[in-house]
């Protein structure tokens, strides 16, 4: 029913030829991994789109807007770097995922591609007619194995607690405890953290009390909203100067610290 239903879709709109194309363009940038190469191919992208962009712009290697108001903004991810934060979550069959962050759902139908009909994606969305609108999409489409949750994923998701993985789709500036306490330890978390100048990604692993650097990239995203939307307090220019990792300890002071962040 619904490779059928894909299928029907992608060829009435005939975006293969983009599809390639971008895939093309995503392979010179990144190496990426068979599985994200075949989710990719699975899930195209312009499915996910519910604004009237042409084929050439949903299949451009840049955001696109998707909804905005007074209070907030969405945009489905670069998808190039969307396929590379996939790949360095390094998703296994089975994995269960919590995402802040579901726009238009498509991160988060990829993710649930990889991890198969043994693992599940939740994914949390602040805009309530836009979850509606994702969560309708992805019934219309077929795909079980995502949940879109209508709510402030700054609280995460515990009904479906503990998680293998993490990800992040908005720009934070605070690592919300529930993240902590709903991931299992050794699993890993994609976070975006905003400074005053730039985002970083960072790979994070969880420990008993905190999280650890594992790799950064610089990045762009929306801001987060909602109870954890708070302004932008830190400062890194002195972190990327240095080869230290960091050291998150979310949201609870650890003896002597009263700072998230410090330098192994
Ligand atoms: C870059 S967009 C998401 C891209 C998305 N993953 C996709 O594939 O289209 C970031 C999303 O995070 C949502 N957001 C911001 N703050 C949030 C919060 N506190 N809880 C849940 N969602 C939030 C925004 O409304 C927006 O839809």
């Amino acid at each position: 029913m619904r490779a059928t239903r894909l299928h029907k879709r992608k060829l009435e709109n005939s975006g293969m030829e983009n599809q390639e194309r971008l895939l093309d363009l995503a392979l010179n940038k990144y190496r990426l991994s068979p599985q994200v190469v075949a989710a990719y191919k699975k899930l195209p992208r312009h499915l996910f789109i519910k604004r009237s962009y042409s084929m050439d712009e949903m299949y451009g290697d840049y955001p696109l807007e998707i909804y905005r108001d007074e209070k907030y903004i969405s945009t489905i991810s670069q998808p190039s770097f969307v396929m590379l934060m996939i790949d360095m979550l390094d998703l296994k069959p089975g994995h269960k995922v919590l995402e802040l962050g579901a726009g238009s759902g498509w991160n988060a139908a990829l993710m649930g591609e990889i991890v198969g009909p043994a693992g599940k994606v939740v994914s949390v969305e602040i805009i309530p007619s836009l979850a509606q609108e994702t969560k309708d999409n992805l019934s219309f489409l077929g795909i079980a194995n995502v949940e879109i949750i209508s709510g402030d994923g700054a609280t995460g998701y515990p009904p479906e607690a503990p998680y293998d993985r993490g990800i992040f789709t908005a720009g934070a500036t605070d690592l919300p405890k529930a993240f902590h306490e709903q991931i299992k330890v050794g699993g890993k978390l994609l976070f975006v953290l905003k400074t005053q100048s730039i985002d970083l990604l960072l790979l994070l692993i969880k420990k008993e009390d905190h999280f650890e650097e594992l790799s950064r990239l610089s990045c762009s995203f929306v801001p987060m909203k909602g109870q954890k939307a708070a302004r932008i307090t830190n400062d890194l220019d002195t972190l990327r100067d240095t080869q230290g990792k960091l050291e998150i300890y979310p949201n609870f002071k650890k003896e002597g610290r009263d700072s998230l962040f410090s330098i192994t």
